[in-house]
């Protein structure tokens, strides 16, 4: 998606440790002008779907697949952070390890939100090592019910995340990929 691509190029910080920061349109302040472009290009991806549903996962997935919910007309549920132990309610459970954070946690979805008929697009704003991802790809399925893929505003190419979850038969569509970045060079996109 070009004018994503542009804007990254624009406002995007590259910082230590490969890590993009996109704080003054994306993850912070939030530009709903292009985030609403964002969910227009996700319809056109997944417009022969039937998505029933929208999952994401707190907290910055939000923003994005709420404007996106418009265009598809369903409902969002997001994947709750849990660090306690115990569980309480009928939910599915998830785990998550996030290594940019270099911790692991469980995330919950309640059973009454995620139905066997549903038709769910996964929803996030990166795409990294793909644990976020993979954990809301169990829910899903333990679920029953039918996953259409996944919808990533940016994907960390060089990280495993794409690669792993489309080895597990996910259909992910990622608006951009970066394919390497660095202060030197700048970032390099995939066609
Ligand atoms: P994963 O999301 O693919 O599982 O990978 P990872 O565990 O590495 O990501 C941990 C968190 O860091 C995620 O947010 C992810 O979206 C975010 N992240 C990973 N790489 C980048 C990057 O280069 N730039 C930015 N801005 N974020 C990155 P989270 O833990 O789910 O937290 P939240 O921000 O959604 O609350
Ligand atoms: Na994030
Ligand atoms: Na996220």
């Amino acid at each position: 998606m070009q004018l994503l691509k542009d804007r990254i190029i624009k406002d995007g910080k590259i910082r230590f440790g490969n890590v993009l920061k996109v704080d003054s349109f994306l993850n912070h302040q939030m530009d709903i002008e292009l985030f609403s472009e964002i969910g227009k290009e996700f319809k056109n991806r997944f417009i022969e779907d039937e998505v029933t549903k929208i999952l994401t996962i707190e907290a910055s997935g939000i923003g994005i697949a709420c404007i996106a919910a418009q265009y598809f007309k369903v409902p969002v549920v997001f994947a709750k952070k849990n660090q306690t132990k115990n569980i309480a309610g009928d939910v599915y459970t998830g785990k998550v390890e996030s290594f940019t954070h270099g911790r692991t946690y469980d995330i919950i979805v309640a059973k009454e939100f995620l139905q066997q008929e549903d038709k769910v697009l996964i929803i996030d704003d990166f795409l990294a090592n793909g644990s976020a991802l993979l954990g809301l790809t169990k829910l899903v399925r333990d679920a029953g019910a039918t996953l259409v893929g996944a919808g990533i505003v940016i994907e960390k190419g060089f990280q495993e995340g794409g690669e792993l979850v489309r080895s597990h038969g996910v259909r992910v569509e990622s608006l951009a990929i970066i394919d390497s970045m660095n202060e030197e060079d700048g970032l390099v996109f995939r066609n």
